[in-house]
């Protein structure tokens, strides 16, 4: 065991050069860890440390979509992740050389390339990922545009008395972007966030661990009887581009009865590839009445989360007006802790929807209490294990 600082710099150090490759590391092997390594760096870390990590915490979205602006990314995409030369990049991007040059010095300094020699570049992996069209690249695209709320979130609660916000047209979006529109009215106005905001939908299915339908008991709950197949098997409200409702198809290829896909329709529209057989693509607006009457089972992932309770209570009621009574419910939402001292990323993603949405992550408690007002029973709350971020599967009936 070590037995001082030195000790301890000494086995990290040891560590690092003996650290497994990347893919050879399990994902709960590596969450430990990290979650040791922040322990650590939080109890040894003095306020001279943190204050200025604090302050600075924003430079490298900024300075990595000022990099995908000039076509960095693209150009070492391009070159099949070469190592280049400032000469040789300049050559490839927009934008001057000097400025060039202090981007390259940022990226190296957050390691996101590396700096073989003095101003010859070698991209490292993460630089691979930001290419335009890429999904990490457009996370980048998202979550910059989101900053410009973030930005606005004291103001806004300056100029409101420091009220917490329940209004889905009057959230720090709508200050920062001028508009009285809802984002998602905005977005079908701005087809470039459209594009990025589709891609996170798309790209958070990794971040969320087991796929609902491998926590949730399928074959059992979900089967339809051979006369009933005119019936829809399962209505995806707000399913995005349809990743989930293909998966499952693909997961469940012999379960009769039609996968509804909805969305806004300027989301269904965006849907280049044809879906396989039996998903349906429509577009409906969830707040209006659901056109599909006694489907087996209404699925909602993270789409709740996104409207403050006014409105979660308002497609609620839409979905359970239509339900038969065998139907089932499941909503598949993130949950924050109860309790003390919830990790960080929960208490970010709830101001994230606080700024965008006037809306909020509930706890696991919060979803019930929902779910209950809006009249439903809980029947089973359903959990899996590997996700990142606790994440939870409600099945709730009439
Ligand atoms: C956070 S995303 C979740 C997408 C998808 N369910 C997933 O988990 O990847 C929320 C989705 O709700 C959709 N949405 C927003 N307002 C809607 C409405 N009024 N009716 C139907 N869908 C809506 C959005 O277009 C978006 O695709």
């Amino acid at each position: 065991m070590a037995s001082t600082l030195s000790d301890l710099t000494s086995s990290i150090t040891s560590a690092l050069s003996s650290l497994p490759p990347q893919d050879k590391i399990q994902d709960a092997e590596r969450m430990q860890l990290l979650e040791a390594i922040n322990r650590l760096q939080a109890e040894l870390e003095p306020p001279t440390v943190s204050i200025p990590r604090i302050c600075f915490s924003h430079y490298p979205l900024v300075i990595i979509r000022v990099a995908q602006g000039m076509g960095i990314f693209d150009a070492f995409v391009e070159a099949k992740g070469a190592q280049l030369t400032l000469q040789e990049l300049s050559q490839k991007i927009e934008g001057d050389g000097k400025l060039l040059k202090r981007v390259m010095r940022f990226l190296c300094a957050h390691r996101i390339f590396k700096e073989v020699a003095e101003t010859t570049y070698q991209p490292l992996p993460l630089a691979m990922s930001f290419g335009t069209g890429s999904r990490p690249g457009d996370m980048i695209k998202h979550f910059h545009a989101c900053m410009q709320a973030s930005a606005k979130i004291f103001a806004y609660f300056e100029e409101r008395g420091y009220k917490n916000p329940d209004d889905a047209y009057d959230a720090p979006f709508q200050l920062a972007y001028n508009t009285k529109e809802h984002y998602f009215d905005w977005l079908k106005k701005n087809p470039e966030a459209q594009k990025s905001f589709n891609a996170v939908m798309m790209a958070s299915q990794q971040f969320r661990g087991e796929d609902w339908f491998e926590v949730f008991p399928v074959t059992e709950k979900l089967k339809l009887s051979a006369s009933a197949s005119e019936r829809a098997l399962l209505v995806d409200i707000g399913g995005g581009v349809g990743h989930d409702l293909i998966a499952f198809r693909n997961k469940f290829p012999e379960l009769t009865g039609n996968l509804i896909l909805q969305d806004l329709p300027q989301v269904i529209d965006a849907i280049k590839e044809p879906l396989p057989d039996g998903v349906i693509a429509v577009g409906h607006d969830m707040f209006k009445p659901q056109p599909i009457q006694g489907a087996k089972a209404y699925y909602l992932r993270t789409v709740l989360h996104d409207w403050p309770e006014k409105q979660a209570l308002e497609a609620l009621s839409r979905i359970r007006e239509v339900m038969a009574e065998d139907s089932i419910l499941l909503i598949h939402e993130h949950t924050t802790p109860e309790g003390a001292n919830v990790p960080p990323l929960a208490a970010t993603l709830d101001f994230h929807m606080m700024e965008i949405f006037s809306a909020l992550e509930r706890t696991e408690r919060e979803w019930v209490a929902l779910l209950e007002t809006a009249g439903f029973n809980v029947a089973n709350v359903w959990k899996g294990q590997s996700s990142t971020h606790p994440v939870a599967l409600f099945e709730a009936t009439l």
